[in-house]
Parts: structure tokens; C-alpha cells; sequence
């Protein structure tokens, strides 16, 4: 293909994931069972990951409820041993693993004085560490088929500080380093490493009792009203973002063959 307009009609374009073996950490719930189901209704099958097995047998229900084949997996993603084994399984139940999202990812809000070197490590090693773990177990495997999709799950506070998170925002700036590296290590064996970098998304990381909202409320607020004024605050569109919309990035980039090292936010502007 040469790129002039007389090639175009020969120009094909891939927008099926069937037939395809898809992994996603962290996808008992919240982002991560809605990229589990956007790669279901593309097609693909999808191995269900998570630290919490019985919310991971809920999404892995949702997704076999969508037509596509399912495995629940029990993952601790900070753990070699567990990650190896979590590979191997999806290998063993759905087939060669084709694309993986590494999603799994904790926060904790404390300003740098109460900040312990305990919840450091803590937050980096599940959003970093595993991420790590993860993406090294898939690349062993796409590596023999010169084939995958890798996509890191990094957030918004990966492009931008953000005060009173900060070891969060850090494990994130790491993620997009660590991703950019990887895809020019890979980039000739036919792997593909990128990250995605949500907004805010009312899952139980920003929404209920332990979500940022409650925590971020000022005097006399409640969660609703801390919410809406932190949606105000920080994007443009002036609407969270879903779920949903994380998964069609994923899917997107799991078709995408030429877009590789990208952190690409899904934010309504908040990166702006
Ligand atoms: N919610 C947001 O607005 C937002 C914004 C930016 C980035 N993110 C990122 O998106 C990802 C998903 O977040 P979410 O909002 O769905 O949060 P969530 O808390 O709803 O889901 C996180 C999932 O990860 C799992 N998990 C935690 N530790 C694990 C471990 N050690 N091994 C395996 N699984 C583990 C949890 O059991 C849970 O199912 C995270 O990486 C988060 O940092 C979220």
C-alpha cells in the first residue's frame, strides 16, 4: 500500500476481534469488567482477572451472556507467581493470548506528610509492579506468534500532578514510561504497547463510601454534590466518563496496528 488516493479501495481495515483470545486484569468490576464486555461484543473471547474471584465470575457471566466464550481467574497481579499462572490458564481455557489489558489499580489519598513508605509501596506495587509483571508474562507469549495487543491502564494523573495523590499520580507518569519503552523493545515482533489514561469514571475508585468523591467533599457536601462539582471543576464536556468508554479505546487499539508507546487520554478534555 503506498498511501495514494488510487490504493484506497484496496485499503483494509479490521473491526472484528473475533476469533481472538482477550486477558483483562482487574476487570471484577469498575473499567475493567467494561472493557471485558466492549471486547466481548467485538468478538473476542475473554479471560476475566481479578483479586476479588467472585465479582470476576460476574463479569465472566456478563461476557458468556454476550455470546463470547469466558474463563474467571483468580489474580493476584503483585505476585510472579500468580501472574505466570494466570497467563498459562488463559492459554489453557480460551487460547493464545492475543490482547491484554492490564487494568488492575488501587489509590489512596494522603498528603506528602502522611504519606508512609508502607502505602507507597502498596499503590506501586499493584499499579506498577503489576503492570510490569503483567505486560512481561503476555510479551513471552506474543513474542512465539509475533502477535498482541498490550494496553496499560494509566490515568489522567499520569499526564497531570495531582495533589494528595501523590505516589498514585507517580505509579501512573511510571506506567507511560514504562509503556513508551516497552513498544519500541517490541516494536518489530508484531506487539503492540499502549496506555490508556481515563478521566473520571463514577466506579467505586471516585464514587460511594471510599471513592474520591467522599473523600474530596468540602464542608456541608454531600458525595452527590462532591461529585458533580469535581466533574465541573476539572472537564470541559462537563460529563464523566463511562466505563464504556474505555472499553471502545481498548478495542480500538486492539485493531490498531500501527499505534504503538501512545498514552491516550479518555478524559472530555480534561487534559486540555
Ligand atoms: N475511576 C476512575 O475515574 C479512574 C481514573 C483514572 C484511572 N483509573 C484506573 O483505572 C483502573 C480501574 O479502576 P476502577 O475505577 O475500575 O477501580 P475499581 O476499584 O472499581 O476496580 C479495580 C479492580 O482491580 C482489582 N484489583 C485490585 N488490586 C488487585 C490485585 N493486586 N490483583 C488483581 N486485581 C486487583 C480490584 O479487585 C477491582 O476489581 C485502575 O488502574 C485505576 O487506577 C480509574
Amino acid at each position: 500500500m503506498t498511501g495514494t488516493t488510487a490504493d484506497i479501495g484496496t485499503i483494509e481495515t479490521t473491526t472484528t476481534l473475533s476469533g481472538k483470545t482477550a486477558l483483562v486484569t482487574g476487570s471484577g468490576r469498575g473499567i475493567g469488567r467494561g472493557i471485558a464486555l466492549s471486547l466481548a461484543q467485538a468478538g473476542a473471547d475473554v479471560a476475566v482477572a481479578d483479586l476479588d474471584h467472585g465479582m470476576a465470575q460476574e463479569t465472566a457471566a456478563l461476557v458468556e451472556k454476550a455470546g463470547r466464550r469466558s474463563v474467571a481467574l483468580h489474580v493476584d497481579v503483585t505476585q510472579t507467581a500468580s501472574v505466570t499462572k494466570m497467563v498459562k490458564d488463559v492459554e489453557s481455557t480460551l487460547g493464545p493470548l492475543d490482547i491484554a489489558s492490564n487494568n488492575a489499580g488501587v489509590i489512596g489519598i494522603y498528603p506528602i506528610e502522611k504519606l508512609t513508605a508502607t502505602e507507597w509501596d502498596r499503590v506501586m506495587a499493584v499499579n506498577l509492579r503489576g503492570v510490569f509483571l503483567c505486560t512481561q508474562a503476555e510479551i513471552n507469549v506474543m513474542r512465539t506468534r509475533h502477535y498482541g495487543r498490550i494496553v496499560n491502564t494509566a490515568s489522567i494523573a499520569g499526564k497531570v500532578g495531582f495533589p494528595g495523590i501523590s505516589h498514585y499520580s507517580a505509579s501512573k507518569f511510571a506506567v507511560i514510561g514504562f509503556t513508551n519503552a516497552v513498544a519500541k523493545e517490541v516494536a518489530t515482533d508484531g506487539i503492540t504497547v499502549n496506555a490508556l489514561c481515563p478521566g473520571i469514571v463514577g466506579t467505586a475508585m471516585w464514587r460511594g463510601d471510599t471513592g474520591l468523591a467522599e473523600k474530596w467533599k468540602e464542608e456541608a457536601e454531600t458525595e452527590e454534590q462532591s461529585w458533580a462539582r469535581q466533574v465541573a471543576a476539572f472537564i470541559p464536556q462537563q460529563q464523566a466518563q463511562t466505563p464504556d468508554d474505555m472499553g471502545r479505546l481498548v478495542v480500538y487499539l486492539a485493531n490498531a496496528e500501527h499505534v504503538t508507546g501512545q498514552a491516550i487520554a479518555v478524559d472530555g478534555g480534561f487534559s486540555l
